[in-house]
């Protein structure tokens, strides 16, 4: 499962941006992270530190990069040419001082314990065969009351069991777009508080799950 989507990815870095999914799909989610972000560290001064897993390109980085909250950034992702592309546009655009890649696996994280505030996951949580062990993860390299925000389809009405389970599902094989009451439980064991979540967007209905450390 792991090296298909790896795979997959690689070969999709170069034409990524310009995708149809990019706009539907991913763009709403860059523009939740920023308002869940600019809620709970609008106010605050002092810089933070961001984790953004399975970053892609990273468009959401530089959007964060670019706006007035004070973040550091680390982008992982399993695919190499995706990490290229992210810090390519992260020189161009000037952003490389507070934004760096790191090429690696959701589920071995390579970060020491409690090394960030802020955690995202955005679009990829559906590629990793042990979901579980990566959310373990997640809640170990938060700092206490560090935030985990997970964006994936929301597949539990009949318009995203169609698009996530049914089309996505056949176009990309082996993924698992876990339903919200498993991703609660997968919060809960992991210890997270404070669990809430958001569901957005009507064609291509996706859920932001936020909990606290
Ligand atoms: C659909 S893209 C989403 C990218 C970005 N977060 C966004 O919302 O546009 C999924 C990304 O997850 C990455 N990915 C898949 N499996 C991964 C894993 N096990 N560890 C880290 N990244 C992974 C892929 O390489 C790909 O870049």
């Amino acid at each position: 499962m792991k090296s298909r989507a790896k795979n997959q990815f690689e070969a999709w870095a170069g034409t990524y941006d310009h995708s149809l999914l990019n706009r539907f799909l991913f763009q709403p989610s860059y523009r939740m992270f920023l308002e869940e972000l600019q809620a709970w560290r609008g106010r605050e001064d002092g810089p933070f530190d961001l984790l953004d897993i399975g970053c892609g390109t990273g468009t959401f980085d530089a959007m964060l990069a670019a706006s007035p909250l004070p973040a550091r950034i680390v982008g992982l992702d399993y695919a190499e040419a995706m990490c290229r592309v992210a810090s390519t546009k992260a020189h161009a655009a000037g952003a490389a001082d507070r934004l760096r890649y790191v090429n690696a696996d959701s589920q071995h994280l390579p970060f020491a314990d409690a090394s960030f505030d802020a955690v995202t996951c955005s679009n990829s949580f559906h590629h990793y065969p042990h979901q579980q062990q990566v959310v373990h993860e997640m809640r170990r390299v938060l700092r206490p009351d560090g935030r985990l925000m997970l964006i994936d389809g929301f597949r539990d009405n009949i318009i995203g069991w169609i698009a996530f389970d049914v089309i996505i599902g056949h176009v990309e094989k082996e993924v698992h777009h876990a339903p919200w009451s498993k991703i609660h439980e997968y919060f809960v064991q992991a210890g997270f508080r404070e669990i809430r979540r958001r569901k957005f967007s009507f064609w291509m209905p996706a859920l932001l799950t936020v909990g606290v450390a």
